[in-house]
């Protein structure tokens, strides 16, 4: 077991073991006093783990409300949220009870919006059940739904209390979604750590504990420096500029974590062609995108990305930060005009 703090504006602990769904109710307790606690889950992991989890929290003394959307970045949305928010209060919660989110980013996300503003905010748990949200969506206190304009555009910064990681329940994940999670797995390679990006050449799953630990210790660091996005967090947006035009495009049946494989690729090859890495970083991490069978490129055209990048929340008036590789380990923030974004993005499809 590995236990990781977080010291925010809330400290907390992440921790990351296998088979402790059975003990969250017990591990819950001792952080979260309340009397009842609202899970919520979508219709795959309902079917999995909620019983468990139910059964697990009242063991804990607490009363269990259950939540269920179906699954899918398309219940991403206000209506899901205003649905959640509308649960918590016919179930009578107050403010020391808490909402567990049990499952992928999608449900940490959504979950983590109605918690920051129920009751102006209530205790919240997550419980990762996607290689993506363990080593990313659960920790850093991002909370958001999707509007018609863009991804993630109404949302709040609101930390949970504690995240819990039983790396068991990932042996269901399909290996399409596992794989979603390797593409944030490089990220954190590319952008902060040569040694462990190297280490990605064994397969992410002979080794599943310390990759999660890794990855959440780096985000660990950024966060605790940047909680609220405002510098060095940005970091850790690479190959998401991008990434959130091409799931926006494809009305999200292109998943995050293939739309972020392929912001990497034309984010590194951008960075080559501005002269800011060389070509062996480039080869390498398209080496490792494809040593996960994770996607290069785009079927979207240079005008239809750079169009739907403009209405991402990363634009800041007449320039949008790019992240671009200087090595394998090393990206550095760079402002790019809007005028000029197009062409860069041309640059960053051609191969
Ligand atoms: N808040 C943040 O900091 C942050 C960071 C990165 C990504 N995100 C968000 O996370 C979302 C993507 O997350 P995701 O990839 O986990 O998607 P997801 O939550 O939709 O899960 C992917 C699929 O896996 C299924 N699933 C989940 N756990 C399972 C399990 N243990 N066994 C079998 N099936 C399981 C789900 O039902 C779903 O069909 C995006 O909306 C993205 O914007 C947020």
């Amino acid at each position: 077991m590995n236990k990781i703090t977080l010291k925010t504006s809330k400290t907390y602990d992440i921790i990351i073991a296998s088979d402790i769904l059975d003990k969250t109710g017990s591990i819950i307790r001792k952080t979260v006093e309340g009397s009842t606690a609202a899970i919520i889950t979508d219709s795959n992991v309902s079917a999995l783990y909620e019983r468990q989890l139910a059964d697990s929290l009242s063991a804990g003394g607490y009363r269990t409300e259950s939540f269920i959307f179906p699954s899918g970045e398309s219940s991403k949305n206000t209506e899901t949220f205003i649905s959640i928010l509308n649960f918590l209060a016919e179930k009578k919660l107050s403010r020391t009870d808490v909402v567990v989110a049990l499952g992928g980013g999608v449900t940490g996300d959504l979950a983590g919006f109605a918690a920051a503003c129920y009751l102006r905010g209530i205790r919240f748990v997550q419980i990762p059940t996607t290689l993506l949200s363990a080593v990313d969506s659960s920790v850093g206190g991002k909370t958001a739904v999707n509007l018609a304009s863009g991804k993630n555009l109404a949302g709040a910064f609101y930390q949970p209390d504690i995240v819990l990681c039983d790396i068991k329940l990932l042996s269901t994940l399909t290996s399409e979604v596992f794989r979603d999670g390797c593409a944030e797995v490089i990220k954190y390679g590319v952008i902060a750590d040569r040694k462990f990006f190297e280490s990605l050449k064994t397969p992410v799953e002979n080794h599943l504990e310390e990759v999660i630990t890794r990855c959440v210790e780096i985000k660990r660091d950024i966060v605790a420096e940047d909680e609220f996005d405002n510098g060095v967090r940005i970091l850790l947006n690479f190959g998401h500029t991008a990434g959130h035009a091409i799931e926006k495009l494809s009305g999200y049946s292109v998943s995050h974590g293939h739309a972020v494989a392929a912001g990497m690729a034309i984010a590194a090859r951008i960075a080559l062609r501005l002269g800011i890495c060389k070509a062996d970083c480039l080869q390498d991490i398209l080496q490792m995108l494809r040593r996960y069978g994770l996607p290069e490129n785009s079927i979207y055209s240079a005008q239809e990305i750079a169009q739907a990048c403009l209405s991402d929340k990363k634009r800041g008036g007449d320039s949008i930060t790019m992240i671009l590789p200087v090595e394998t380990g090393k990206c550095i923030l760079r402002k790019v005009a809007v005028s000029e974004l197009e062409t860069l993005i041309q640059s960053g499809l051609e191969e």
